[in-house]
């Protein structure tokens, strides 16, 4: 087999990268954008040790499940996997690789959106040129209307794509349901935002770290709760479904004496589980996000939150009912495994970008068993998914 080769193959299968599966003389080929029983012509783009990449070339029989792509750039980008499919079947291929893997039979993905759902976005610039970087690369990829991103932030790209990008390396856009933040990263000691400002209502404007015009932070309101937000501290990137995830949170988490929220971000979620229960601890490595939870608590009057910016590993050995964990795509250490399981706090409530390391890490969880599992579509028409798990003691 050689790059540029054409074959015709039946693709077999479906992956959650959204690519079809085909094999020729065994050997694994994913095609990117291809469908379960469709025959297609093939070109290979990429040879490995066990497997190849290849692109569709010609339709012999294409799918029904195929549907019309809106975006120009969907084969370059990278960003979105399941664009060429409708809701359900994306749902379908996600649902089948995680009821998989968790031997588990979950029906339903909960989402409240589908489109225009990203709250954030980085830009990044190459010859006055700005847009995504493609995926596994740093070729810059422009495209018209992203169609997972929020309106806004389409708007303030295509201004960027028109104007002068000299000695901008990114630009950063991130919005909540009233407000827009907006950092400019690169080699430049001023920036004329005055146009910029105006014309899309910039709430908070940074050049590098400096602040050069408006608030240092952004507020997102969530449930009658004020959330304060720092360039870089994290939040959901989509705040209709963290709706849906939160009170998942809530629910599984019940109510209780002390509750400690690990990797806790804003305080989002301490926060908002604060009435049930009567001593909640968050933990975050990210100093920013720690000064917006500590900003976040006193500006909804909340006393029984304390916030420790640190290792999510320093908690110290405690009565906890209840663990709530959050981290990012890497899962946890080893050393907060340990932990965990020497302190034995009654319920374990995991929420994960990746089921992937949340698979490896309930297993190690020993002395648990997972007594529920859902998803969240955080991601839609991407790759990812959001799962949520309660684990209670054996
Ligand atoms: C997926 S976010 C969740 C944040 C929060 N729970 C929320 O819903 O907004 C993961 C958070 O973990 C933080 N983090 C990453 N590594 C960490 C570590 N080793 N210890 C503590 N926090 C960490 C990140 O800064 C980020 O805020």
């Amino acid at each position: 087999m050689e790059i540029g080769e054409h074959y015709i193959v039946k693709i077999t299968d479906n992956d959650i990268n959204g690519n079809g599966i085909a094999r020729i003389e065994n050997f694994v080929i994913f095609i990117l954008h291809a469908l379960k029983d469709e025959e297609l012509e093939i070109e290979i783009t990429n040879i490995n040790k066990r497997y190849a990449n290849a692109k569709i070339i010609k339709f012999i029989k294409k799918s029904n499940k195929r549907c019309d792509v809106a975006c120009k750039s969907y084969s370059k980008c990278g960003g979105c996997a399941f664009l060429h499919v409708n809701k359900d079947i994306e749902n379908e291929i996600k649902l089948d690789d995680i009821n998989k893997l968790f031997n588990k039979n979950i029906k339903e993905i909960l989402t409240n959106n589908e489109f225009n759902y990203r709250n954030k976005a980085t830009f990044h610039i190459k010859n006055n040129t700005i847009g995504y970087y493609s995926e596994k690369t740093h070729d810059i990829v422009q495209f018209d209307d992203c169609l997972i991103l929020d309106n806004r932030i389409n708007e303030i790209y295509k201004y960027f794509k028109k104007s002068s990008l000299n000695n901008i390396d990114n630009i950063i856009v991130r919005v909540t349901t009233n407000e827009i933040m907006v950092i400019i990263n690169g080699n430049l000691k001023e920036f004329n935002y005055k146009e910029l400002v105006e014309k899309y209502n910039i709430n908070s404007l940074y050049l590098n770290d400096k602040l050069i015009y408006g608030n240092a932070y952004i507020l997102e309101i969530f449930n009658n709760l004020k959330y304060t937000i720092y360039p870089n501290a994290f939040f959901q990137i989509n705040y209709d479904n963290m709706k849906i995830l939160y009170d998942k949170v809530r629910e599984y988490a019940g109510k209780g004496n002390k509750l400690i929220d690990l990797y806790c971000g804003t305080g989002t979620i301490s926060l908002y589980l604060s009435d049930n229960f009567k001593n909640v601890l968050g933990i975050e490595i990210n100093k920013e996000a720690i000064l917006n939870a500590n900003i976040n608590k006193k500006l909804n009057n909340i006393t029984n939150v304390e916030y420790i910016c640190g290792d999510a590993s320093i908690l110290k050995k405690d009565n906890y009912d209840v663990i709530v964990l959050d981290p990012p795509r890497s899962g946890l250490s080893t050393k907060l495994i340990d932990k965990i399981n020497d302190i034995e706090p009654t319920k374990i409530v995991y929420v994960s970008c990746n089921y992937k390391t949340l698979k490896r890490d309930i297993d190690l969880l020993n002395k648990y068993n997972l007594t529920k599992i859902e998803c969240v579509n955080m991601f839609s028409k991407t790759k990812h998914i959001e799962v949520i798990c309660l684990l209670e003691k054996i």
